[in-house]
């Protein structure tokens, strides 16, 4: 049994269904339990394995015991800056580092060795960026934890569902459209199938324990690339992009928080952060799990 952590997620619902639809039983935590059948079902209803569902928090310890007690991996995809936390748990930071520290010391607890979660291409523990260095710090605090974990780390993941695709797909859409920054940032992509296709593939690979791996394209264009060869596949013209200045939007950043009960300083670092480069080294997995990755253009047609 497989137990999956953020399974109503966008990663995580992806997941959920690819790993049910290869014959393998999940064991799925879910905050909201009237959520949780809906998203995590197969649409076509093709589903070989079987679908358990724990309803709790992942800051509970009771609930951790009860979702991997017997479990013989355990995927983490869990973000809290979108994510409303309740109250306690510190900034946005703090709340994923305790979190996490749950996670593990519930792992150990309930013999749980293998553990498999997604983070940022390219992060590093010395960027600007508070968002950026919390994914590192995660990274590391994991990879240092004892248990047999692997780090896949993408850029832009590209499916419907994903916010920052999914802006991308309605900017492409529009005549005029307003880019945080000055949409030169270089962004690397990855489809949703080709990460979980990673995902489901690096579970019993052991070449892939103790690691991160960059995944997803070579190539990084910017955003206004992305923006035109998006248009350009929905058959529209490209659209005219007006830069928003991003110290206007930072402003708004703690209103936001406080009104969708969000963790501190997440909407702030992540805003900063679209107006960087996502860009790493991607060639190390392709060695341990080789798979042809699809395009930008097979992945927009995908999604739409
Ligand atoms: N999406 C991307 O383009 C992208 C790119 C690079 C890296 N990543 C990383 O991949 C991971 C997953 O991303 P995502 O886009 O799938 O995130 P997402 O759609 O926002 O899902 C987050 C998940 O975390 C769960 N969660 C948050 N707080 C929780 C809590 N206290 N207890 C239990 N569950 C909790 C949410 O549950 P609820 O449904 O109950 O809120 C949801 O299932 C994150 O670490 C993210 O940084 C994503």
């Amino acid at each position: 049994m497989i137990a999956v952590i953020g399974a109503t997620g966008f990663i995580g619902t992806h997941l959920t269904r690819a790993l049910t639809a290869s014959g393998r039983t999940v064991r799925a935590l879910v905050r909201d339990a009237g959520r949780a059948p809906a998203r995590l079902t197969d649409p076509a209803g093709q589903t070989d394995g079987r679908l358990d569902v724990v309803v709790g928090d992942m800051h509970d310890p009771a609930t951790l015991a009860t979702l991997l007690t017997g479990a013989r991996a355990t995927y983490v995809l869990v973000q809290t800056v979108t994510s409303p936390q309740a109250a306690g748990t510190g900034d946005f930071a703090e709340a994923e580092r305790r979190a996490l520290a749950r996670i593990v010391a519930a792992a150990h607890a309930a013999g749980v060795s293998r553990l498999l979660t997604v983070g940022l291409i390219g992060a590093s523990r010395h960027a600007p960026n508070a968002w950026v260095r919390a994914r590192a710090d995660n990274d590391a605090f994991l990879l240092d934890s004892g248990l047999e974990v692997t780090v896949l780390r993408p850029g832009l993941v590209a499916g419907v569902g994903s916010v920052g695709f999914d802006r991308l797909l309605a900017a492409a859409g529009r005549t005029l459209t307003a880019v945080h920054g000055r949409g030169h940032q270089r962004w690397s992509y990855i489809a949703v199938d080709d990460l979980v296709g990673y995902l489901v593939d690096a579970l019993d690979e052991v070449a892939t324990y103790r690691r991160a791996f960059d995944v997803g394209s070579a190539e990084a264009p910017t955003y206004r690339e992305l923006l035109s060869r998006t248009a350009a596949v929905l058959g529209r013209p490209t659209p005219l992009v007006i830069p928003v200045p991003l110290p206007l939007l930072r402003t708004l950043a703690p209103l936001v928080e406080r009104r969708r009960r969000l963790p501190r300083g997440g909407i702030r670092s992540a805003l900063d952060h679209l107006a960087d480069d996502l860009a790493g080294d991607p060639t190390a997995i392709r060695t341990v799990l080789p798979r042809p990755l699809l395009t930008w253009e097979a992945a927009v047609r995908r999604a739409t």
